[in-house]
């Protein structure tokens, strides 16, 4: 049985935050890979993108989601962008439930607006056209990299945890 649970999603859909509470809830290790990367890089994530580049970033992601996803007993919050590498996927299913975290672009633009220079990706002129082309061409690789999905628009990061703990229950009953 897989005792891990992997949070999957666009940025803003509160990955961090609800896996913390999940993790305190269900006794299990909090782990989040962006948090790993700035560490072993030494610098941020906008400093990675900025002297590297996006790739250089994915490569390290993909290392760190290497190291992590054999990991049991833990709730594991990936960056928005881990689903574009099945690779990592993959590595992450061997011990984890996939759940995806979902939200209108509206609240997308809503939770990241106090962000200035946390995440690159957002860091441009018309911000919420950039959310709405970027999870347009990634819906699909959330889709199918999950297990479950939850719409957290209007919930909040408790309500969240719960729905995802019901819904583990419900699935665990199915296998
Ligand atoms: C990214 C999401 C970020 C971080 C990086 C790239 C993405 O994580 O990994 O800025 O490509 O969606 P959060 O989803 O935690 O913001």
């Amino acid at each position: 049985m897989k005792t891990s649970i992997a949070l999957i999603g666009f940025m803003g859909t509160g990955k961090t935050v609800v896996g913390k509470i999940l993790a305190e809830k269900t006794g299990k290790e909090f782990i989040e890979t962006d948090a790993i990367i700035v560490e072993k890089a030494g610098r941020s994530i906008p400093e990675i993108f900025r002297q590297d580049g996006e790739i250089a970033f994915r490569e390290l992601e993909i290392a760190v989601i290497g190291e992590v996803a054999a990991r049991k007993n833990a709730v594991i919050a990936c960056g928005g962008g881990a689903v574009l590498n099945k690779i990592n996927i993959d590595r992450l299913k061997k011990e984890s439930v996939i759940v995806c975290l979902t939200a209108t672009s509206q609240v997308i633009m809503k939770r990241t607006s106090a962000d200035t220079d946390g995440r690159p990706l957002l860091a441009v002129a018309d911000r919420a056209k950039q959310i709405e082309e970027l999870m347009k061409f990634r819906e699909p690789y959330y889709e199918r990299s999950a297990d479950i999905t939850i719409d957290t628009s209007g919930m909040d990061a408790n309500a969240v945890s719960e729905r995802i703990i019901e819904k583990l229950k419900e699935n665990e009953s199915k296998h």
